[in-house]
């Protein structure tokens, strides 16, 4: 049953089964949590622990930044949070940025959501900020991200051969992007 006192979410970008709406401080105990699960760690960039303190200044320092668009995903159902994602090192004179996302706990991966949330955040870039171009950046062992980004329609464009070290070996990191009139081809099609 609904409390009515509890407040209406803040839906930001809707899908079927998901929204994203914007990062909270309170958020940051469940960011710390998977930023720290090494199942998560070994696909990212983070590899030193965050504490309390650096995580809330980074919510807080990265919600007034103009290059940078972060939202929390969250089922509709329960309105559960399980997720981040967002744009990074936008470049408003080039009309382009960088993708990413994850979704944190594992009973909610392989479930569709995170192909939902990119398809969300693609739509965002080309259909409301006007981006001309967005990338990513993966490493060659994220075979499920892979997936969700070439499904997607996210075309592989370089490989930057052993850039990153990850459990004891170098591996390939592989960039990938959209374009606009690529974009828009398949959805007026
Ligand atoms: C990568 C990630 C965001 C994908 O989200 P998700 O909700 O798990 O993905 P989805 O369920 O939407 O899709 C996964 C796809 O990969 C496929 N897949 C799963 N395991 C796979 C594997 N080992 N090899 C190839 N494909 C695989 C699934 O079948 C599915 O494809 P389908 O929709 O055609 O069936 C999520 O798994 C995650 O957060 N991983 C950890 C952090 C991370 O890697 N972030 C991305 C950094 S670039």
């Amino acid at each position: 049953m609904t409390n009515p006192e509890s407040k209406p979410p803040i839906v930001f970008l809707s899908g079927d089964r998901v929204y994203l709406r914007p990062v909270e401080v309170s958020d940051s105990d469940r960011y710390r949590q998977w930023l720290s699960d090494p199942e998560i760690r070994r696909y990212m960039r983070s590899f030193q622990p965050i504490t309390d303190k650096m995580e809330r200044e980074y919510i807080e320092s990265t919600a007034s930044r103009p290059d940078t668009i972060t939202l929390a995903v969250v089922l509709k159902d329960g309105d559960r949070h399980i997720g981040g994602t967002g744009i990074h090192e936008i470049r408003w004179k080039d009309r382009c940025g960088t993708f990413g996302i994850f979704i944190g706990p594992p009973e909610c991966r392989k479930q569709g959501y995170g192909t939902e949330v990119t398809r969300l955040m693609v739509r965002y870039a080309f259909e409301t900020l006007n981006f001309n171009r967005l990338d990513l950046v993966t490493y060659a062992t994220n075979a499920r991200a892979i997936k969700v980004y070439e499904t997607v329609g996210f075309v592989r464009e370089g490989v930057r051969r052993e850039n990153v070290f990850i459990e004891g070996r170098y591996v390939d990191e592989l960039i990938y992007s959209l374009l606009a009139r690529e974009y828009f081809k398949h959805t007026q099609a």
